[in-house]
């Protein structure tokens, strides 16, 4: 990654603010241009001090705008893409799909294009370059028993994840097309600081906070792979220094939480750190013995939920040599010290838009006994 033109999209965003903090330290010699639309999800407070001390080039765009996209390739000939920018959350899909589509599909061709268009030589492409789709285990379906490798067909089943697969399919189509330089990574549940809480963690966290009830969705039986945000990003770079174009990787943890364990495994948490740390309790609305498994409430489910995600990651950690570093009992109590540590910046995101999200989608769910 040296000495490098490196485009990042979504760099607003939870993974991407991680991913570009991280970089803007490591690359130092390479040129980081962010493109980022900054919707809801988006916040331009998670990197403004890089922008400020111009580590990184700032650039508010939609991806799937197509003229604005091929300018901004046109400008700066990146040799490398990463492209997080997505509509990212399964609930929002179910409410109302088309940004996803727009977004996820039309965005990532776009950027497919505009790469295709800016490094075409006689010969086929540019050396050196690459283009990296982050995706997600969510394309591979539900699992029962055993886990998905790269070989198991796609089978999305949320709108979210239906609109990642199609992305993944157009890019793999560009590979054996046009033999063009790509690669897909498809990482499991992510956790860590920057993330917005509309996702479980960050969601439980700043609902014992502010006094409200946790909903669990169903039974709480649904199960996840949780990775942290740092090794999900160190296995980008790696996959970038080192892999070969047209390869898949998963990139996940082996760390399967059911729900209503891990949400009682955060009250755990949050409490031990609010009894640990005074200065904390002045902004939560409860005291750290209220804070128990009484606040829990099963509510309706998630329509379509998916039961279990797990995948291999063998290739990645055979052919790459990276493994995930961060142990989730040490990751969550980190999180969840940088969630009461910056409450400034909680605040100002569930301010406004989020206001009306939470309502439309908490509010009248029937709770179930
Ligand atoms: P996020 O919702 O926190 O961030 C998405 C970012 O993309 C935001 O900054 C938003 O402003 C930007 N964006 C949205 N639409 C855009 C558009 N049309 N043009 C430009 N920018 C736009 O998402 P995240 O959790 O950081 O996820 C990043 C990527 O990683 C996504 O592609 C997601 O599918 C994938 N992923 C996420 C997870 C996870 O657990 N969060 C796991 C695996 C893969
Ligand atoms: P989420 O963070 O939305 O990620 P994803 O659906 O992409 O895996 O949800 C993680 C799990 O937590 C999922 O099984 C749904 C469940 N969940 C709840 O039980 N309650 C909630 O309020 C939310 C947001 C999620």
């Amino acid at each position: 990654m040296e000495d490098k033109v490196i485009i990042i999209t979504g760099g607003a965003g939870f993974i991407g603010t991680n991913f570009v903090r991280m970089i803007s330290k490591n690359a130092l010699d390479s040129k980081i241009i962010v493109i980022d639309l900054l919707t809801y999800a988006g916040n331009i407070e998670n990197i403004k001090d890089l922008i400020d001390s111009k580590k990184i080039i700032f650039i508010q765009c939609d991806i799937s705008n197509t003229q604005k996209i091929f300018d901004i390739f046109d400008q700066y000939n990146p040799e490398y893409i990463i492209n997080f920018a997505a509509e990212s959350h399964v609930d929002r899909s179910i409410l109302d799909s088309r940004k996803f589509i727009e977004t996820n599909v039309l965005g990532t061709q776009t950027l497919l294009e505009a790469a295709r268009r800016n490094w075409t030589v006689d010969n086929g492409f540019k050396d050196d370059v690459m283009y990296l789709q982050v995706s997600t285990d969510e394309v591979y379906g539900s699992i029962e028993k055993g886990y998905f490798t790269e070989k198991n067909p796609l089978d999305p089943h949320s709108p979210y994840s239906a609109s990642k697969a199609s992305a993944d399919l157009l890019v793999k189509s560009y590979f054996d097309t046009y033999g063009f330089p790509a690669v897909i990574t498809r990482c499991s549940n992510n956790y860590g600081p920057y993330q917005f809480p509309e996702k479980l963690i960050p969601l439980i966290i700043n609902n014992i906070v502010s006094g409200k009830k946790l909903p669990v969705y169903g039974d709480g039986k649904n199960i996840r792979d949780w990775i942290h945000v740092s090794d999900h990003c160190n296995a980008i770079i790696d996959i970038l220094n080192k892999s070969n174009s047209g390869e898949t990787y998963n990139i996940g943890s082996n760390t399967e939480w059911n729900n209503i364990d891990l949400v009682r495994l955060i009250i755990k948490v949050v409490r031990a750190e609010m009894e640990k740390n005074d200065g904390f309790q002045k902004y939560s609305k409860f005291s750290p013995n209220e804070i128990t498994e009484n606040l829990i409430e099963f509510v309706k489910d998630r329509p379509g939920h998916d039961k279990r995600y797990a995948i291999d990651s063998t290739k990645i950690m055979e052919v790459i040599g990276w493994k995930p570093k961060i142990f989730f009992e040490k990751g969550l109590r980190d999180t969840v010290h940088w969630y009461l540590s910056n409450q400034q910046w909680v605040k100002k995101i569930v301010s406004g838009e989020y206001k009306k999200y939470y309502k439309q989608m908490y509010e009248r769910r029937e709770v179930l006994k």
